[in-house]
């Protein structure tokens, strides 16, 4: 029940069908149950008008034997050595095992590298449920159907409606392949199946690691741009009149999110079974990965200009999530930033009118509450990580000593106090 599960649970659940929301996250299960939310975009009234249609969540397990379908939306992040972390994806294969029975239908949709469903869910489900049930393949074959659909949301996209984006279907064998394009085909207008699950599983892949290294290449651009004084932006969006070849990527402060940064790092790992090395893949890590230290060093040459140094200066981060308006943090550039603004002696302040406090998770430990976005003049610098659209930028540069933008939020706004970058 996580940014892809809710969502699809609710939409699963506006078709008409019976739908059970499990997570092991007793506070999620419990919100749910009293109708309400704990994810921005999704408000109460929706969770309340699913009950309506039966909709309820549960940690019990037992309940999986009811299921007609299982969808698993479970994370897929990576170890502290940046290999594949699949413990949430066995730890709830192996859960659901003991309950499944012939004829049910799972899905996996949790991203993650070519093989996962047929060497790691399928075995998993044969050795787990202690009644030998088998995953079906041939059509006169009993046994549960398994298949891999790969999640194509994007956060805070409202331009494509989420029953237009197609679904990418993989299924062990053709009968799991029928009944998952049909399952899936009552909410999404196309469906797209494909000869295997691992098929599915590259095809996510090749998607993230297409956005990982094409906003590598601007970023990479970017920085050029700046020493040659050109506006990077200004030629993106000359190039994207090319109506052919062509597609906008756009720069920014570093790679965030649970997908980008992440997955290409699934693929490389697999790629090293087979003696294989992804020299893009890594590449684009190594690009996306600096780009928090190029700020810093443009931070530092603002603050050079002002005759100041990152060393007790007071600095105001602006966005925590890891992109406009969105109330997600997993891997934001802006936690790396303000740690390395912290690293350097700086008095560090953020504003993010999504998150009231943050605390510490995998990779950060901040301990900070949001400040308020007032009396700007008191910081040495406000540095724009994250351009939510509630921020009034024309105010803050108005306010502020020196800005330094990150993200082209200024647009349009003529100050030597702006430093983009
Ligand atoms: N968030 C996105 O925009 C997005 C987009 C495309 C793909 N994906 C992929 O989808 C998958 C899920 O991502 P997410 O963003 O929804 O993650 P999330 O962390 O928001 O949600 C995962 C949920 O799974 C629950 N969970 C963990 N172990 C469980 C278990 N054993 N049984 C039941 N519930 C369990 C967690 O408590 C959590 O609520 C990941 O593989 C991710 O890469 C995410």
């Amino acid at each position: 029940m996580g940014y892809v599960g809710l969502p699809l649970a609710l939409l699963f659940s506006r078709e008409g069908f019976q739908v059970t929301g499990f997570d092991i996250a007793a506070d999620k299960v419990s919100t749910l149950n009293s109708g309400g939310s704990y994810i921005v975009r999704i408000l109460p009234e929706h969770i309340k008008q699913a009950q309506k249609s039966g909709f309820r969540a549960t940690s019990d397990y037992s309940e999986i034997a009811r299921m007609d379908t299982v969808i698993i939306c479970v994370p897929t992040p990576l170890t502290e050595y940046h290999e594949p972390d699949l413990s949430y994806v066995t730890g709830t294969v192996e859960s659901i095992a003991p309950w499944l029975h012939d004829g049910q239908l799972v899905v996996l949709e949790s991203t993650t590298y070519p093989g996962t469903t047929e060497e790691v869910v399928v075995p998993l489900i044969e050795a787990g449920n202690g009644h030998g049930l088998k995953v079906a393949r041939a059509s006169n074959q009993a046994g549960v159907h398994v298949a891999f659909s790969p999640e194509r949301e994007d956060p805070g996209n409202e331009t494509v409606a989420r029953h237009d984006i197609p679904k990418v279907i993989g299924a062990c064998g053709s009968v799991a392949s029928e009944l998952a394009a049909a399952y899936y085909g009552t909410i999404f207008r196309r469906v797209v199946p494909v000869s295997s699950p691992s098929v599915a599983e590259m095809t996510k892949l090749l998607e993230n690691i297409y956005r990982c290294v094409n906003i590598a290449l601007v970023n990479e651009l970017k920085q050029l741009c700046i020493r040659m004084g050109i506006d990077i932006h200004e030629v993106i969006d000359a190039a994207k009149t090319k109506p052919f070849g062509f597609q906008a990527f756009y720069p920014g402060p570093g790679l965030g999110g649970h997908c980008i940064p992440i997955d290409p790092f699934y693929l490389s790992w697999k790629a090293k079974q087979f003696d294989f090395r992804t020299r893009f893949i890594e590449l684009a890590g190594e690009v996306n990965t600096a780009m928090p230290y190029f700020v810093l060093e443009q931070v530092t040459a603002g603050l050079n200009s002002n005759r100041k140094s990152i060393n007790g200066s007071k600095i105001l981060v602006l966005g925590l999530a890891y992109k406009r308006d969105i109330d997600d943090l997993r891997e934001s550039p802006s936690l790396t930033i303000i740690e390395l603004l912290r690293e350097k002696g700086a008095e560090v302040s953020y504003n993010d009118p999504f998150f009231k406090r943050v605390g510490h998770g995998r990779h950060y430990d901040l301990n900070m509450d949001c400040a308020p976005l007032e009396n700007l003049g008191q910081y040495d610098a406000v540095v724009i990580v994250t351009d939510h659209s509630s921020f009034d930028y024309a105010a803050i540069v108005d306010q502020s000593q020196l800005v330094i933008d990150t993200r082209n939020a200024t647009k349009g706004i003529d100050s030597p106090k702006i430093v983009r970058c």
